[in-house]
Formats: structure tokens, sequence, C-alpha cells
């Protein structure tokens, strides 16, 4: 299962890079905007810091909503190095938008799916990612999970090479439920990813070993 972090925060990122586990990013406009990038030059600039640290998968999401605007932006960000994926809405002209890509060798993520029937399209279109949110889902009382067991299921059926990125994961039990779905990617915050690390029997456990260690020592 591959991981990414969910956020534009460049320390952030470093840090889940360093931990050596880290296989991309994925940003959207609200966490830019949170961030406090705006304007053109600085949005590539800020990916492009981001494309530095880590070795692939930077998803960029465009802004534009018309089929021509997508395009115009999508071939922008994938400019700035060969490590962006180009993030597109699941809306009409964003399918289309990803089949183009798709003929043009630009990578994908078609971000915003709450449903296995846009999975599907997505798929059919040549979407290389695909990003279901289960907190969101979970947030209106629908099963953020099923969705991604539906998706891997339909996937599995047609041998699809659309990959599930499961997105919008807000804690350590729906990762570790997405990979015994067997999503092909998780995108979270820094401390679900730190937080798989944590247990208080290896706190405690470690605390004793060094405990007796010190006593045989003497010390
Ligand atoms: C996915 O790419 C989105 O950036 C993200 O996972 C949304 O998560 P949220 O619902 O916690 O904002």
């Amino acid at each position: 299962m591959k991981f990414f972090i969910d956020t534009a925060n460049l320390n952030e990122i470093k840090e889940a890079y360093d931990l050596g586990v880290l296989d991309g990013v994925t940003t959207n406009p609200s966490l830019m905007a949170k961030e406090g990038i705006s304007g053109d030059a600085n949005v590539k600039a800020h990916y492009k810091a981001i494309c530095d640290i880590v070795d692939d998968n930077v998803s960029a999401e465009v802004i534009a909503t018309d089929f021509e605007g997508m395009i115009r932006e999508g071939k922008e960000l994938a400019k700035i190095d060969d490590k962006i994926v180009v993030k597109v809405p699941m809306i009409k002209e964003g399918v289309k938008a990803i089949k183009y890509f798709s003929s043009e060798g630009i990578r994908t993520n078609c971000t915003l799916i709450f449903g296995p029937g846009q999975a599907i399209i997505a798929a059919k279109a040549g979407a290389t990612y695909v990003s279901p949110f289960v907190g969101r889902l979970d947030d209106i009382s629908y099963d953020g999970l099923e969705l991604i067991e539906q998706i891997v299921n339909i996937y599995e059926n047609y041998g699809y090479a659309t990959q599930v990125l499961a997105a919008s994961i807000r804690h350590t039990m729906h990762l570790i439920k997405c990979a015994e779905i067997g999503a092909d990617v998780a995108t979270c915050p820094l401390k679900v990813i730190t937080g798989l690390l944590k247990h208080p029997l290896t706190d405690s456990g470690l605390a004793q070993f060094l405990a007796d260690h010190a006593k045989a020592a003497g010390k």
C-alpha cells in the first residue's frame, strides 16, 4: 500500500518523507489556501518545492471547471515537474479532460469521488488514481469504507489499471481498514501516519527493557 500525505505544508511533507515511508503528496485548493499560497507564480513555486522533497506522485489540482480551462491548467501543472499528477474533479468536463490527459501520457487523480458509478467512469476515462473521500461520507452517515470496498471489487472484476486512492482518511483505523480492503493508496494527515507507530505496550516494554539493562549494569 502506498502512503501519500494530504497537506501542502512543507515541514510536514519533509517529516513524513524523512520517516522513509512516504510515496507521494496530495494537495487541494483548500490545503494550498491554508498555507497562504496564492497567485499563479507562488502556486507553481510551491508545487515545485513539494516535488523537490519527495520521489514522485504530487497531486496538483486544477481550478478551472470547463474542458479547455482544465486542459490549459493541467498542461501548465504537468510542466512544473515529472512528479506532478494532475488532479481533476469528477464532473462531466473533468472526465473529458482525464481522457485527454490520459492520451497525452499525463497522469491524473480524479477527485471528489462519492459513489461507485463515478469511479467506473473515471477508470474508463483512464484516470491514474481515483480519490473516494472516506471521512466526508462518514460525516453524513454513509459508510466511506464500504465505498472503498465496492470500488476495489469493481476494478478487480474488470482489471482496470486505475488505482484506488482512499482520501479523506481521518484516523488510523480508517487507514488500517483501507489496507485490509486492498486500497492501493491512502492519503492522510501526518498525525495518521505517525499514529500507526504508537502502541502503549511498545512504550512500556521499552521502558522496562531499558530499566532492566540499567539495573544489570549497576546504574
Ligand atoms: C483528497 O485528496 C483530499 O485532499 C482530502 O483527502 C480531503 O480530506 P478532508 O475531507 O479531511 O478535507
